[in-house]
């Protein structure tokens, strides 16, 4: 958690000196706003340990997952990159803070939780 005071300027500043040009943004995303986010992902994900309770299909573990891989992964539901259906839905309710917040967050989590 502690962290996030850090990451709270590092966002700032990306966001006063936002360039597109400056695409490979290295400022990573608010755990705690991420936190917030993913209340939304638990009935799928599973609340502790990300695993799925219900529905009965596989639905891969995101907790501590590294934090480019989860950026990616979202980024590609929202394009439509990988077509999920429900996580395309997901993907597409995020904006791309939200999704640095998500990540930020959940690979802030120890894998076994
Ligand atoms: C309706 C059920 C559902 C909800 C809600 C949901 N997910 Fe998923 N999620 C899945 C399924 C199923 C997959 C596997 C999809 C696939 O095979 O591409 C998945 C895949 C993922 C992956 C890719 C994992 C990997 O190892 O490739 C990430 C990251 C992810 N979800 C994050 C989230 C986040 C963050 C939220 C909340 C904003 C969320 N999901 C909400 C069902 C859901």
């Amino acid at each position: 958690m502690h962290k996030n005071t850090a990451c709270h300027l590092a966002l700032a500043a990306a966001t006063l000196f936002s360039v597109p040009a400056l695409a490979a943004d290295p400022a990573q995303g608010d755990l705690q706003a991420g936190k917030s986010l993913v209340y939304t992902c638990h009935g799928c994900h599973g609340v502790t340990g990300y695993k799925n309770a219900y529905p009965n299909y596989h639905v891969p573990r995101i907790a501590g997952q590294n934090y480019d891989y989860l950026v990616a992964a979202l980024s590609e539901y929202k394009k439509g990159e990988r077509a999920h259906p429900t996580m395309r839905a997901q993907g597409e309710s995020l904006s791309d803070a939200d999704i640095r917040n998500i990540a930020a967050y959940l690979s802030s989590l120890s894998p076994s939780q």
